[in-house]
């Protein structure tokens, strides 16, 4: 094991710049030459790195834990291997910081982040099994305060009848539909519970089903296939105007797999599989927005296993072959969860997503990142971000598509936490909460076994209502941020010019607009939209 060292006092103390925005830029390119380090905020000393080791003292402060992202270049002499940044703290424990797959010939850049919750030297130090690495430059930012999804705003500028200056209109605009898909999977529970449909539909605008779409569920023997349940559900949701991504066409995972398949000759595993793709992406087109395609193949590859390398990639070009319309994702765990599995660093994700593209024809499918969220351990929102970083610079977007975090009384703050974060990012298109309700899934046994390591048989992880609808803890933080992240009741009196400006989020709006002058209050549907300037409505009577 190769390991370089450097040291770095982390003091918990108190940082006088002004506050500087975060630095969400990254990169996941080798380059010829680093890029100079980008920072804005935090407190750097010998950025350059030639001059020692010394001067890097960081100031970064924090109400209660102080959080960094790290940023350095490396280069190996030769090959290519994951190098892992770690920190060594005052106990004398190690905690890995980030990780990246470092080649000869270029530069890669590793960005992690870490939480500090005491005072005290640490050393930072990158490591790989064999190979000796080089160092460029590091930069250093230091979180000041959470955006708060100032991505997702815009100013809307409100003026009556073109060239009539209406002093003193009386406005109100309301939000009909947020922009930022923001759901919660759900199960067949939905069709016969009147009152969990009406706990879910006024909240969310986008759900996927937890199992119901799935193949195991979909033709649990040969030929024999049942789709009246996602059917049923799949009407419900359209019906509702509820959006749904498809979860998911196949899955890599050997453990998941039918017996029936599992037990095939090579050549009829594709063929099942083919069969597969074809009946339901072609039974759901125009009613799902998007495929996961191949769940889990960083972790799984139970198709690569059967059918050959290029097994997936096959797949992907099926799938959008059926529904050229809506993106492909991938969907992994652990990503955001768990910086120690290697298997699925942003490097491996980039790693996997050029391998299917380049695949013959699948130069041009429009893909995006699937990062499941399942914190089954406390999340660590420096090493998020930095993540989200990182992946955002591929320009793919991604979402949160199966979020929960540990049970236990600290899960709904968790839970909050991991949301504002994605939802602060600006990489990040859409959060489905794993929430899915079933009557036995969330019952008082459920709620009070309070052995959180180990979860019962049948029960969820998350709970936001109980088995009576009734919200729990988690169920209030996503509503609170429901109703935070949107705009809703604004009321207000155009000025002198005859206008009326607001900063509302992005979604549907209705406005209503009146004026001792015009006969009756003139009511407007529409959409504010991210776009240059504000956005100029024009509400003629
Ligand atoms: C993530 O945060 C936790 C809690 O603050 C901390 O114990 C851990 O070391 C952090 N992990 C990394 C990689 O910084
Ligand atoms: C299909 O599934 C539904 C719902 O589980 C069930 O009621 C029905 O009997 C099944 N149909 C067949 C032919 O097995
Ligand atoms: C599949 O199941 C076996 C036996 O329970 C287990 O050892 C293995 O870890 C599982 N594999 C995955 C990928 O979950
Ligand atoms: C997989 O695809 C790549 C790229 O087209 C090709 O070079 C390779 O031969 C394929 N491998 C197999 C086993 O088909
Ligand atoms: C609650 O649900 C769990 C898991 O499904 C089940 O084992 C248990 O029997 C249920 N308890 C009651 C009181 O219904
Ligand atoms: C907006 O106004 C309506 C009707 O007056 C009220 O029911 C609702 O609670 C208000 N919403 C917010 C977020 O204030
Ligand atoms: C505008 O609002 C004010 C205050 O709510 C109200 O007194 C007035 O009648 C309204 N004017 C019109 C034209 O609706
Ligand atoms: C707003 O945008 C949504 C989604 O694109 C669309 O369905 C809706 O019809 C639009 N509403 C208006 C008033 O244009």
């Amino acid at each position: 094991m190769f390991a370089i060292f450097c040291s770095l006092l982390i003091t918990g103390c108190a940082l006088t710049t002004s506050a500087a925005s975060y630095d969400y830029s990254a990169s996941i390119e080798c380059l010829a030459e680093p890029l100079r380090p980008q920072y804005k905020g935090g407190v750097v000393g010998n950025p350059e790195f030639d001059s020692g080791l010394d001067g890097w003292n960081v100031f970064g402060c924090g109400k209660i834990a102080a959080r960094k992202s790290e940023t350095a270049w490396l280069r190996l002499d030769e090959g290519k291997e994951i190098v892992s940044a770690y920190l060594r703290i005052p106990n004398g424990q190690n905690r890995i910081v980030g990780s990246v797959i470092a080649e000869s010939g270029c530069w890669s850049m590793l960005k992690g982040g870490f939480s500090v919750d005491e005072n005290g030297k640490a050393r930072l130090f990158f490591a790989c099994l064999t190979k000796a690495i080089h160092q460029n430059r590091m930069a250093r930012t230091t979180e000041q305060k959470h955006r708060q999804g100032s991505e997702e705003k815009q100013r809307i500028h409100v003026t009556g009848q073109k060239g009539v200056k209406l002093q003193g209109a009386n406005i109100t605009i309301n939000q009909i539909r947020p922009h930022f898909p923001l759901g919660c999977s759900t199960t067949e529970a939905i069709l016969n519970h009147k009152a969990y449909q009406d706990w879910f539909t006024p909240r969310f605008t986008i759900t996927s089903f937890n199992n119901e779409m799935k193949w195991y569920y979909t033709e649990r023997a040969p030929q024999q296939e049942n789709y009246t349940v996602p059917d049923a559900m799949v009407s419900f949701f359209k019906k509702n105007k509820i959006s749904i991504r498809g979860h998911t066409i196949l899955w890599a995972s050997v453990n998941v797999t039918q017996h029936w398949v599992k037990i095939l000759p090579p050549k009829e595993i594709l063929n099942a599989a083919v069969r597969r793709i074809g009946s339901l992406v072609s039974r759901y087109l125009g009613d799902v927005i998007a495929w996961d395609v191949m769940n889990e193949n960083l972790h799984n590859s139970f198709y690569e296993d059967k059918l050959g390398p290029n097994a997936s990639a096959m797949f992907y070009q099926i799938a959008r072959a059926l529904d050229p319309q809506i993106p492909l994702f991938i969907n992994e765990y652990n990503t955001l969860e768990f910086p120690l599995d290697m298997r699925v660093i942003p490097s491996k994700i980039v790693e996997y997503i050029r391998e299917i593209r380049s695949f013959p024809g699948n130069e041009h499918i429009t893909m995006r990142i699937g990062l499941q969220g399942h914190f089954w351990r406390k999340p660590n929102v420096s090493h998020m971000r930095a993540t989200l970083d990182v992946l955002g610079t591929t320009s793919i977007p991604m979402w949160l598509t199966e979020l929960d975090t540990k049970r236990g009384p600290t899960q709904a703050a968790q839970l909050e936490e991991v949301m504002r974060e994605a939802f602060s990012h600006p990489s990040v298109e859409g959060i489905i909460v794993w929430g899915g309700w079933k009557p036995t899934g969330c019952n008082q046994t459920c709620l009070m076994d309070k052995n959180y390591d180990v979860l019962p048989k049948g029960c969820a992880v998350m709970c936001l209502i109980d088995s009576n609808f009734k919200n729990l803890p988690a169920g209030d933080v996503v509503d609170k941020l429901i109703n935070e992240w949107k705009t809703s009741n604004v009321t207000g009196v155009t000025d002198g010019d005859g206008v009326f400006e607001h900063r509302v989020f992005l979604g549907e709006y209705s406005v209503t607009y009146s004026h001792p002058r015009i006969p009756r209050p003139v009511h407007k549907i529409f959409n504010v939209t991210n776009g240059e300037g504000p956005f100029e409505l024009l509400v003629a009577s």
